[in-house]
């Protein structure tokens, strides 16, 4: 089963950005994960497409972005061009998910859906085979830092049952008070992939923790 590890920049310094994405290339990070919000999704702003173009010409790891926005599908293509090689879109921005997917994979871009906290993971049994992933929150999106949902393994064990039955390539990824306790237990019901900000970003050795991670 694959264990992936997705540092977040959310929680890096970005007086020195660009030491924080050279500290993820040295490191056994799998992808680098973005958090893109824009305060009308999400209560908060944090940064966009030419903060990831210019990250792209120096980075070694896979893009992953996490759309925290309302209408995504009109910012597909640009993220895109900077170099996502994930896009995430959020269940409860999409009034036309099939759509916004088929669009995301029309770039040549895996395509991801993620569910708030609120939202079962029943409601995906009729996309899921058209999907490369989803991002389950394990908390309320919008910050970095907080504590995570226990809810979400229960939800992990129900997507794991989902994609075992009609797509089991899909992979799973968790966003949100990741940490060796909380992470242990999300690899353990089946997720695949652990996004970690605060957790990497604070710790006294980011690349150490990283390792660790991974080997949960
Ligand atoms: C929250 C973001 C997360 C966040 C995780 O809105 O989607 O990716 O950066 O931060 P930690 O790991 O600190 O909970
Ligand atoms: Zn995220």
């Amino acid at each position: 089963m694959k264990r992936l590890i997705a540092p977040s920049i959310l929680s890096a310094n970005f007086n020195r950005l660009g030491e924080a994405i050279q500290t993820i290339n040295q490191s056994e990070a799998d992808f680098i994960h973005f958090d893109v919000m824009d305060g009308v999704f999400v209560p908060n702003i944090s940064f966009g497409i030419p903060v990831i173009k210019d990250v792209n010409k120096i980075a070694k790891k896979p893009l992953d972005v996490h759309l925290m926005i309302v209408n995504p599908d009109k910012f597909i293509v640009p993220f895109a061009k900077a170099g996502a090689s994930y896009l995430t879109v959020h269940y409860e921005a999409c009034p036309h998910l099939h759509r916004t997917v088929q669009s995301i994979k029309e770039q040549n871009v895996k395509a991801s859906v993620c569910l708030n906290p609120h939202t079962p993971v029943s409601l995906l049994e009729d996309i899921i085979a058209e999907l490369d992933m989803v991002l389950l929150m394990s908390v309320n999106p919008g910050f970095g830092g907080q504590k995570f949902i226990e809810n979400t393994y229960k939800k992990v064990t129900q997507l794991k049952e989902l994609t075992e039955r009609f797509n089991p390539n899909c992979l799973i990824e968790v966003d949100g008070g990741v940490n060796y306790e909380t992470g242990k237990k999300l690899f353990e019901a089946g997720a695949n992939v652990l996004v970690a900000g605060s957790f990497v970003f604070n710790a006294e050795d980011s690349i150490e923790t990283i390792r660790n991670l991974k080997l949960l």
